[in-house]
């Protein structure tokens, strides 16, 4: 609990510091809610039982559609853009390995009724100064950013049918998991030709705006000099605009060192329609910190008015485990400011005495605790210790005068006599 308090206040005060309101949803949902929209992988992962009603319901695997679903709910009611937050308990059947549980907890941003980048800008700030709160520098992480409507453009340019693409997005999102030799099966049987394939590969290997347009000039069998084809027509056609401000407005805000364009970003769930990113550690190669974007369609495909939303999630198993090899962890306990030690030891009177000064002290906004029972002052010290304890204040000592007390500062050994008002 140390650890996750740890995580879920560092998350917490990010999400305030930009003004995220909480909300928390249901632990279980209808089945139905996930299936077709979720993606074929989530529902493969979901926990799910009927009811003795005879209703088909799921442990939640994401918080997503629980959310488009509350939001829809209450339709023009909310004021929007919304900008909400939550950290779900979420079941996955995954094989539980490093970064990965069946079990575990997921930090969730996400903001309705933002058409431009300005959602995607304040959700990747957000992360970046979230993970930065953490300890963490940009030597230690990296926000990698795509767009799955670029990528659904290209497809296009490659004559990749739209009914196609959403089982193609899944083969692409898998490309790291499962290496070449795997991906270039599975695409195969996909009904792509190796020449497709073979674009999709270089595809990937863009890292900047001017290479997207190369390429994309290329497909379009337009030999034109990318330098001079930054138009507007040309961004606009394979959805390159959007991903061009977000860039702008993260090298203006000083983010340059924090993120990367990596077009091998596809993300493994199915409603994406927009800018996606994930968040990767630099070093021992881990799972993704956190993953999220652009979802158009979810709330209108759930009943809902057709608004457009952005948001991720960020897991607390890979983050700790980051943080843990990093050496950013609190170590020891949170302890108590003061620990009052009872010389007299003897009960009665004089340690409600003391009873009395721990709860003036505590009204005061301090910490303190005692032993319950008025045991030898040996174990005393020692539960003072044992519980973190910053000073201890030995109360009934005979060196302090009347009023004052005897206090010893545990960490750096010194005892001064102080009075209450000091304390
Ligand atoms: P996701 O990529 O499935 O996205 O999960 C996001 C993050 O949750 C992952 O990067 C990882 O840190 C963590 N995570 C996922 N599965 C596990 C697991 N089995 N054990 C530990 N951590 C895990 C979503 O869930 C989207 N609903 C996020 C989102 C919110 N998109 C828009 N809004």
């Amino acid at each position: 609990m140390r650890l996750q308090n740890h995580l879920f206040d560092g998350w917490r005060a990010t999400c305030r510091a930009f003004g995220y309101e909480e909300y928390e949803g249901p632990t279980f949902e209808h089945l139905e809610l996930y299936v077709g929209k979720s993606g074929e992988e989530i529902v493969g992962q979901l926990y799910h039982f009927m009811d003795k009603g005879g209703r088909e319901l799921a442990l939640r695997p994401e918080l997503t559609p629980t959310f488009a679903r509350m939001v829809n709910q209450k339709g023009s009611s909310l004021r929007k853009p919304l900008k909400w937050f939550s950290i779900p308990r979420l079941f996955r059947y995954e094989r539980a390995q490093r970064g990965r549980l069946r079990e575990f907890f997921q930090l969730n941003m996400d903001i309705v009724g933002c058409d431009t980048v300005a959602a995607e800008v304040d959700l990747i700030s957000a992360v970046i100064e979230m993970l930065k709160g953490f300890g963490l520098t940009s030597n230690d992480f990296a926000v990698r950013i795509s767009s799955r409507r670029v990528l659904s453009e290209m497809l296009g340019l490659l004559s990749v049918p739209d009914e196609k693409k959403p089982t193609v997005y899944a083969v692409l999102d898998k490309r790291a998991k499962i290496g070449p030799i795997e991906f270039n099966k599975l695409l195969l049987s996909e009904g792509l030709n190796p020449n497709q394939i073979a674009e999709i590969e270089a595809y990937f290997g863009c890292k900047t705006l001017p290479d997207l347009l190369e390429l994309s000039h290329r497909w379009l069998e337009l030999d034109v000099n990318p330098s001079v084809i930054m138009d507007a027509t040309m961004k606009s056609k394979i959805g390159l605009f959007d991903l061009s401000h977000l860039v702008e407005s993260l090298d203006s805000l000083g983010y340059k060192d924090f993120y990367e364009l990596d077009m091998s970003i596809v993300r493994g769930l199915a409603y994406y329609t927009g800018i996606v990113f994930e968040v990767f550690d630099k070093g021992s190669n881990m799972r993704a910190i956190a993953g999220g974007g652009r979802y158009d369609n979810l709330l209108s495909k759930l009943g809902g008015e057709s608004l457009s939303a952005v948001g991720f999630g960020m897991g607390d198993v890979v983050l700790a485990d980051l943080l843990n090899e990093k050496g950013l962890l609190p170590q020891g306990r949170p302890g108590v400011d003061y620990y009052l030690a009872d010389l007299a030891a003897q009960g009665g009177l004089p340690r409600l005495k003391m009873l009395g000064l721990a709860k003036r002290l505590r009204a005061r906004g301090l910490s303190v605790s005692y032993s319950l029972k008025a045991g030898k002052f040996k174990k005393q010290m020692e539960e003072a210790n044992d519980i973190g304890a910053k000073a201890v204040l030995f109360f009934g000592s005979d060196r302090a005068p009347e009023g004052k007390y005897e206090v010893k500062n545990l960490a750096s050994g010194e005892q001064t006599i102080l009075g209450e008002e000091d304390l």
